[in-house]
């Protein structure tokens, strides 16, 4: 799809990182765009720097954990505009929470954000866009397809290609106009690892950091200071929009974690523990690292 003056685009997750990234990159293209975030002065000032820029914008509070606020969005966004051609199911969490001695609202958290605004997002756009046509853009990660980082994380992010990949499947298959890409980015410079910021006083207290979580946590937070910028990924997925190419990968020793981990189940052996992942110290010293810790 042509990323031409007069579209009209929608993000979540738009006031900060990748979605803030992908609407400025949509206004610079002259799309009209649609900012919808759950942090409502982010959002206010994010949307002012994109008007800013020129774009017609619309900024709506929005949990996409709620369906009926995805809905909001969506009546919201075809009430000002008319139409809507490019929805990016963008806003997403991770928690540091254990997993599986922590309480189950850190799951019920991740899962909410990840999966099922995506799931909101899609149920909520596909209907107006069947009749005229559009592209969904769900930002999913490499944990989407190399689990390694939190079980959580894990499991939204494979949910979320898994469900793209069906998406994009029945659309060609029933020769509709709706084009899906997923986003699959390694490190990217952003906010995520303050997503506690958004934690939902309805889930109760915030659950601690698990031991393990506390020893990754500050090697992630270098890896993403190091990381490439939100703006790289824009650029990459507005290619990927415009020659309708479903994988928007970063770098490639990325996509080598998610080749290597199909070698081992290919060749059905265990997983691979001992998986030096990009940016971060070796397996082997972030393993002493929490030994370490526990004592
Ligand atoms: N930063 C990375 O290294 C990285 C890597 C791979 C994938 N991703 C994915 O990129 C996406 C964007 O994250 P980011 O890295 O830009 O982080 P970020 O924290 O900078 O931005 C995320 C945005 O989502 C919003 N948000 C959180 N909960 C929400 C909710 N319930 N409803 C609506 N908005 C909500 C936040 O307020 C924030 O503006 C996420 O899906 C994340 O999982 C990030």
């Amino acid at each position: 799809m042509e990323l031409t003056a007069g579209k009209v685009a929608v993000v979540t997750g738009a006031a900060s990182g990748i979605g803030f990234a992908l609407a400025s990159r949509f206004a610079r293209a002259g799309l009209d765009v649609v900012l919808a975030d759950i942090e409502q002065s982010a959002l206010a000032e994010a949307s002012q720097k994109i008007a800013d820029m020129g774009a017609r914008t619309l900024a709506v509070a929005t949990d996409v954990s709620d369906e009926a606020a995805v809905q909001a969005l969506a009546a919201a966004a075809i009430e000002r505009f008319g139409a809507v051609h490019l929805v990016c199911n963008n806003a997403g969490v991770e928690s540091d929470a254990d997993p599986w001695l922590g309480p189950i609202s850190a799951w019920k958290w991740v899962l909410g954000v990840n999966l099922w605004g995506v799931i909101h997002g899609i149920r909520a756009f596909l209907p107006h866009m069947l009749g005229q046509g559009g592209h969904f853009v769900n930002t999913a990660s490499i944990a989407g397809l190399y689990p390694g980082f939190a079980p959580s994380y894990d499991a939204s992010k494979h949910a979320v290609v898994a469900i793209s990949e069906d998406l994009y499947n029945s659309m060609s298959l029933a020769g509709l106009p709706v084009g899906v890409s997923v986003v699959c980015p390694g490190w990217v410079r952003t906010n995520i690892m303050d997503a506690s910021r958004n934690w939902p006083a309805s889930l109760g207290d915030q659950p601690p950091p698990s031991f393990g979580a506390e020893v990754v946590s500050k090697h992630v937070r270098h890896a993403i200071d190091e990381a490439i910028l939100p703006a790289d990924v824009a650029d990459l997925v507005a290619d990927a929009v415009t020659e309708g190419r479903f994988w928007v990968f970063t770098e490639q020793p990325f996509v080598d974690l998610a080749i290597r981990r199909w070698h081992t189940i290919a060749e059905r052996a265990n997983p691979d523990r001992n998986v030096d992942v990009p940016g971060m110290p070796p397996a082997e010293q972030l393993r002493e690292e929490v030994m370490r810790l526990i004592g």
